[in-house]
Parts: structure tokens; sequence; C-alpha cells
């Protein structure tokens, strides 16, 4: 079957950097399709010079988080989902240009986590909902389904341990076919806080019986909540005065 990998990605120093990374470990994966969607009011020259570089098949889509939705610099990082709506501008898509019976996975992948390529061999024979642990996450050094006789029975989790599918968006992964069946299931900046992913799989119809569980009966850590630190540029005004404008000019980065 063939991966979907659906991207959200927004202007920051690091996008380009983050976007690299990634792209190079998705170029050792076979058979994917990547969307990429910018949270933007239009495509940047950026992520469209970026992407026609790249040598990997993809779709570059984009929206824009409206301001009341848009995470402010000193807002808690958790405060407001990310992601959201350029999520459902890729599962339109999906939608719109797919067929209800082809073979696909759908996996939700941010631009700055860390991904093994096993992980994309472990989801690519899901039938419903596979489902993995995640590395360096929620204050843990991972958090994972637990899996009785070779069932999702439950989850270790600390917060929220009541959550129906208590997984990050990087511990799942879903069949196309489910995508078309459920034409209305998206994600939604009114979701309960941190509860994007919960939220989202319960307008499936699902039972913990469905899951898949993968990465050894999730007995392994495949892909990794990394986030990236923030760079800052405090001396640019005195390079600029040091050497002048055009010793320093606004290369991209
Ligand atoms: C955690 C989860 O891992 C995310 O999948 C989830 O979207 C997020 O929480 C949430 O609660 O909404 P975290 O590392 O805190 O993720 O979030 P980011 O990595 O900052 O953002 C997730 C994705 O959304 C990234 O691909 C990022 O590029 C994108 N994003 C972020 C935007 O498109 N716009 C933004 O303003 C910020
Ligand atoms: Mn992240």
């Amino acid at each position: 079957s063939i991966i979907y990998v659906i991207t959200p990605t927004y202007a920051r120093l690091e996008q380009k950097a983050e976007l690299t990374r990634f792209s190079h470990t998705l170029l050792h994966v076979p058979n994917i399709h990547w969307i990429v969607i910018e949270d933007s009011p239009e495509k940047t020259v950026l992520v469209q010079n970026f992407l026609n570089r790249t040598r990997i098949h993809s779709t570059h889509l984009y929206v824009a988080t409206p301001s009341e939705y848009k995470m402010n610099l000193t807002d808690p990082y958790w405060l407001k989902p990310r992601g959201v709506l350029q999520r459902n501008a890729a599962l339109d898509w999906l939608r719109n240009n797919t067929s209800p019976d082809d073979d696909g996975v759908v996996y939700f992948a941010d631009d700055d986590n860390t991904y093994s390529l096993q992980i994309f061999e472990e989801m690519r024979n899901t039938t419903k909902v596979s489902i993995w642990p995640v590395g360096l996450v929620a204050g843990l050094r991972y958090e994972r389904p637990k899996v009785t006789n070779g069932k999702v029975t439950g989850w270790y989790v600390l917060w929220k341990p009541d959550r129906p599918f208590a997984t990050d968006m990087a511990g799942f992964a879903i069949h196309l076919n489910l995508i078309h069946q459920h034409p209305e299931a998206k994600f939604s900046n009114t979701f309960a806080v941190g509860q994007q992913e919960s939220t989202f799989l319960t307008l499936f119809n699902l039972t913990l019986d469905d899951l898949e569980p993968k990465a050894n009966m999730c007995t392994q850590i495949l892909v990794w909540h990394t986030r990236t630190v923030r760079s800052n540029t405090p001396y640019e005004k005195a390079m600029v005065k040091l050497y002048g404008a055009d010793a320093y000019p606004n290369i991209e980065i």
C-alpha cells in the first residue's frame, strides 16, 4: 500500500532545517506521497522551492490558522492546538483525490519529530488503525498502549489516562478506507485541549479491539516527539552595523 504522510508546517527560522531533515528520512521510504500543508494564507516561495527540489512525490497545500486560534509567543505550548485546519485540508484532498477502495495508509507526521524507517514499514500493513509507542513525550521517556494477549486494552499514560485513545499524533496510522467511510471525521480547534488525537479517533466508531498494535506489541520506540529549540537572532543589527547590509543580506535559511 501507499503511505500518505500528512505534514502541517509553518514559517519560522527553523522551518527549512526541519523540512530538510524530515525529507531525508522520507527519501528512504518507498511508496509514499507527502502532503505538505502550510499554515499560511498562500504558498510560500521557500516551501514551493523546497518541494520542487526534493525527489519525494508530494502535494503542496495551504490554509492559514485564524488569528484567534494562533499561538502567541508567550502562550504555553499546550494552550492552543496546532496544525488543525492543515490536517483537515489534507483529509479533504484525500477524499477528493483518492478512491474509497484504494489501498492507502494515512499518517499525521509533524515536521519536527524524529522517525525511524521501521515505523513506516510497521504502519504499511494497517487494516483499520495501527498504534505504537511514542518516545520523549508528555514529560516521560515514552507513552505506550497497553497490550494484553496481542490486543490493545488500555494506555500507559499519565496525562488524562481516561482518554478513549490516549496517543500522540505520531503514534497511530489509519487506513484510507476509513477516511472515506467517515467523510465527516476531521480535527477541530474546538476539541478539548490536548485531545485532537483521541477525539478524532472517536469519530470512526472504533473499539480498542480494532487497534492493531505495532512495534513488537508496543514494546519498541520507533518515533520520537522531538522538539527543536527556538533559535534567536538578537545580533542582526550589530552585524549590519559592523559589515553593512550588503554583507549581511536576507539569504534564505
Ligand atoms: C503536539 C502533537 O505532537 C501535535 O501533533 C499536535 O498538533 C500538538 O501537540 C497540538 O496539541 O496541537 P507539539 O510538538 O507541541 O505537538 O506541536 P508542534 O510540533 O509545534 O506543531 C505540530 C505541527 O503543526 C507541526 O508540524 C508544525 O509545523 C505545525 N504548526 C505548528 C502549524 O502548522 N502552525 C503553527 O502555528 C504551529
Ligand atoms: Mn512538535
